[in-house]
């Protein structure tokens, strides 16, 4: 049987409390929200994704409650270099800053402003509704490597997050091996849309947005497993984060991110993961 460890783990470079962690853009906008997931029993936290200039964000609605999980379109908001500020307080935790640019040299910039305070460094190559951003960039092997090279070369520990809005998952994470990730976090959102039939439009101010939830579990699961195959760095399992993720693989090596915490009545954070049956991966 392998159990979810509750002590600390060394992951893809960074040094974490436990196993489960903050997944990217979900209550992590801000220092004191960061501080309050850690000090609720997170293993680590990942920030909000933060990018080379400020942005808004798409119009609204920027999200829907469908069956088994929610659509976004919140289309990268975030104040730029000022977060940097935000992160003064939590210098020495386990904090991965989540970052993003379109080109290898934006990337290199926003990194530049983290490396000295940051854990960690998790690159956004995967979120499915920023044009020019995200998984534009993420669905492209050469680009990815690139990117994750000029990141790595900073000597942070770099964990890229994948899409699983590709082909073959495999070949993009492998590229990210060759440019020097730590680490990959699979996976983020998978590409959707509603449509009202009252309104005859789509529901979502972008139109289109990324799912999440206990409905992309399986997609999670099968991308894991065919990163496992064409990658040997550790991997972060992400999504359909609820109760029972006896499928995904816990061990020392592989912790999972999530977006979906059960919640506690402050507002904590629990390891909701605590088996896999044996020879799962
Ligand atoms: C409202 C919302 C905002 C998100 N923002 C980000 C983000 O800024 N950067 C990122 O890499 N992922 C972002 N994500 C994706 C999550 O980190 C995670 O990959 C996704 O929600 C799947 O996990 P879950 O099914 O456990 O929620 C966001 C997800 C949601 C629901």
């Amino acid at each position: 049987m392998v159990a979810l460890y509750p002590g600390p783990a060394e992951v893809g470079g960074i040094r974490l409390k436990n196993h489960l962690l903050l997944a990217a853009g979900i209550l992590g906008t801000t220092g004191a929200s960061l501080a309050r997931i850690l000090h609720n029993g997170a293993g680590g936290v990942v920030t909000k994704s933060i990018g080379p200039s400020p942005k808004e964000g798409h119009p609204g609605p920027c999200l829907i409650v469908v069956d088994g999980g929610i659509i976004n379109a919140m289309g990268l908001p975030n104040p730029s270099a000022a977060f940097v500020d935000e992160l003064t307080a939590l210098a020495g935790e386990p904090v991965i800053v989540s970052i993003f640019g379109g080109t290898p040299e934006e990337f290199r910039t926003v990194a530049g402003w983290f490396a000295g305070t940051a854990s960690g460094l998790e690159l956004n190559l995967s979120c499915p509704h920023a044009e020019g951003y995200g998984a534009a960039i993420g669905s492209d092997p050469a680009l990815v490597e690139e990117c994750t090279r000029a990141v790595a070369s900073l000597g942070v520990p770099t964990w890229v997050k994948l899409t699983p809005n590709v082909a073959d998952i495999g070949a993009i994470g492998a590229a990210a091996e060759r440019g020097g990730a730590d680490a990959i976090v699979a996976v983020n959102t998978v590409k959707a849309m509603r449509i009202s039939t009252a309104l005859r439009r789509p529901v979502l101010g972008n139109r289109f947005g990324g799912l999440s939830g206990k409905a992309i579990f399986p997609v999670a699961v099968r991308c894991v497993y065919d990163l496992y195959e064409a990658c040997s760095i550790p991997i972060v399992g992400c999504g359909g984060g609820h109760r029972r993720h006896r499928h995904l693989c816990c061990d020392r090596k592989r912790p999972l991110q999530s977006g979906r915490h059960r919640r506690t009545r402050d507002c904590g954070v629990r390891p909701c993961m605590s088996r896999c049956p044996q020879g799962s991966r």
